[in-house]
């Protein structure tokens, strides 16, 4: 239903998405789109580029007076450090990067002609289309959030400062782990039918797409293993005021590839940064000798901030699960489908 393209180097003039499916009918109010990219930019340990940056999105198209038109939307971040041209040469791939594998599968002789693409900037159109779908989904009270559970194996807020600056005054990087929460989602999402129409499924490639994630779980995940199925399972009651109902949820929200009413609960892992000021080895891929890898500006810590991406990606997986399952052109006809389903369901 929803599907979308982004563009755009780091340092070229600027980022590029197009985000084709939403229906017509919903007012955009455009200052959503850059709160979710000023979140993006947020979080300590940030590099310095964040200071130059303050990233806003201009829509080209698929608007008329603020309302969507059903039209393909595009929207365009411009890059206020501009200067992919003058930059130097990255001879020395970053171990973690896609600097060499990049290199080696087109042919190229500069790493920052891999880097440029490959750099996380991308995920600010990620940002700006997932802030639409954000806005289709609180038309029907689906909220999306997210927050840090833990930097560098600490959980407590002072404990991951301290890791943050113990990696600033190493120059090292740190990486953690953050999870998001999607409440009001309806029971029937997604489906059990064929394995790439499994909501499940579909969130997780959305999420582990995000450069630098590593690790993924849907509401228990892991931590099933270690108990029997009876301590596990989301025992099902009925009541006449709730209907059906459940006293945990394990399950993070989703079973048989379908979401099941209760919250959706994912978390996922970011790996440490891997441009670090005190660099690994690496090699000279000019004359093969043996090298420090480049150094290039960046971040130190990024988990929040990874966060607020994949609230975008888990509210375009299941934007595009809603207007599925609901119909896709206009609002007003979506919501009439709505309204029937959930008296049906009750
Ligand atoms: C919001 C965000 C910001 C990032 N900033 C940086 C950065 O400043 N420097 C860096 O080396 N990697 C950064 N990364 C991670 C890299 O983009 C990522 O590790 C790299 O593209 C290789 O992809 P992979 O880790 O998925 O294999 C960032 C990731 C995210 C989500």
């Amino acid at each position: 239903m929803l599907r979308y393209l982004t563009a755009g180097e780091s340092h070229g003039k600027a980022i590029i998405a197009i985000l084709e499916g939403l229906p017509a009918g919903i007012k955009v109010d455009a200052s959503k789109i850059n709160q979710e990219l000023k979140r993006r930019q947020s979080g300590f340990g940030r590099g310095k580029r964040m200071a130059i940056e303050k990233d806003t999105a201009v829509i080209l198209s698929g608007l008329k007076r603020q309302v969507t038109l059903g039209s393909p939307i595009t929207l365009l971040i411009g890059n206020k450090d501009f200067s992919i041209e003058k930059l130097p040469k990255v001879l020395y791939p970053r171990p973690g990067h896609a600097d060499l594998a990049g290199l080696l599968k087109y042919g190229l002789t500069d790493a920052r002609e891999v880097l440029e693409r490959a750099s996380a900037r991308s995920t600010a159109a990620t940002v700006a289309t997932g802030a639409l779908c954000k806005i289709l989904l609180q038309q029907f009270n689906i909220r999306i959030a997210s927050r840090v559970l833990a930097i560098g194996g600490e959980d407590t807020g002072a404990g991951m400062m301290e890791k943050i600056k113990e990696a600033m005054i190493n120059k090292d990087t740190v990486g953690g782990v953050f999870e998001i929460t999607a409440c009001g989602v309806p029971v029937g999402l997604g489906s059990y039918v064929q394995p790439d129409r499994r909501l499940d499924g579909r969130i997780a490639g959305e999420i582990i797409s995000i450069p630098g994630i590593k690790g993924f779980e849907i509401g228990l995940g892991f931590g099933y293993v270690e108990n029997f199925g009876s301590q596990v399972h989301d025992a099902i009651y009925f009541s006449k005021s709730k209907g059906y109902f459940r006293q945990t949820n394990n399950a993070g929200g989703i079973e048989g590839g379908i979401s099941n009413g209760e919250d959706i609960i994912v978390r996922a892992c970011m790996k440490p940064i891997s441009t670090l000021m005190s660099p690994l080895d690496s090699v000279n891929i000019t004359n093969k000798k043996s090298a420090k890898a480049a150094v290039e500006r960046s971040d130190i810590c990024v988990v929040e901030a990874a966060g607020v991406v994949a609230e975008a990606a888990l509210a375009f997986v299941l934007a595009d699960a809603f207007l599925e399952k609901f119909g896709s052109d206009s609002l007003k006809d979506i919501k009439l489908s709505y309204q029937n389903y959930l008296k049906r369901i009750k």
